[in-house]
């Protein structure tokens, strides 16, 4: 088994160090990768916060399942922000844990208070959607540069964003496919 070697990291700090990475990428391809992965991070936790703002203020007939179905999902994104920014660091580099970093970093608005139910509902569907591209986006590019791993944690997570998105898109009526054979 390959020793690891340690190198200075030639970003963020200099008091940094990473590891060479046991895929054999270089270092510009690891740097790549981290800061795709920072959007995805990012992005998560936009969702995250949108999610539990929603389960916490809506209102309507709906509530109940709502509020039900956004617990299940802010849960399971609260771990994935966890495991991506844990990969950020095994590839060499910091990850961004300040909303400042994720305001910039990400492409998700904030949560709208002024939605009604199905406007909420719509929302979360966008910025489900959204995350699930960010995702694809960043998956194709760590499987380009052969960080298996990235890609494999990354296609995981579009397949919950999509599912997600599906989920609370059931819940709108007009977005039903019956209604839209009529
Ligand atoms: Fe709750």
């Amino acid at each position: 088994m390959k020793a690891i070697t340690l190198e200075k990291l030639d970003i963020d700090t200099t008091k940094t160090f990473k590891p060479e990475a046991g895929n054999g990428s270089t270092v510009d391809h690891r740097k790549t990768i981290a800061m795709g992965l920072s959007q995805v991070l990012a992005d998560s936790y936009k969702v995250m916060l949108k999610v539990q703002n929603y389960h916490w203020n809506v209102t309507g007939p709906k509530f109940f399942m709502i509020h039900k179905m956004t617990e299940e999902q802010y849960n399971n994104i609260f771990a994935a922000i966890d495991d991506l920014a844990e990969r950020i660091r095994a590839i060499g580099y910091l990850s961004p844990g300040t909303f400042a970093a994720f305001n910039k970093l990400s492409t998700i608005k904030d949560s709208d208070m002024e939605l009604d139910e199905n406007g909420m509902l719509k929302d979360l569907v966008a910025s489900h959607q959204t995350l699930a591209m960010t995702a694809k986006a960043v998956a194709l590019k760590a499987d380009e540069l052969k960080d298996l791993a990235t890609a494999d944690m990354l296609t995981g997570r579009i397949e919950v964003h999509e599912k997600f998105a599906w989920l609370l898109g059931s819940l709108i009526e007009e977005l039903s496919p019956k209604k839209n054979s009529k």
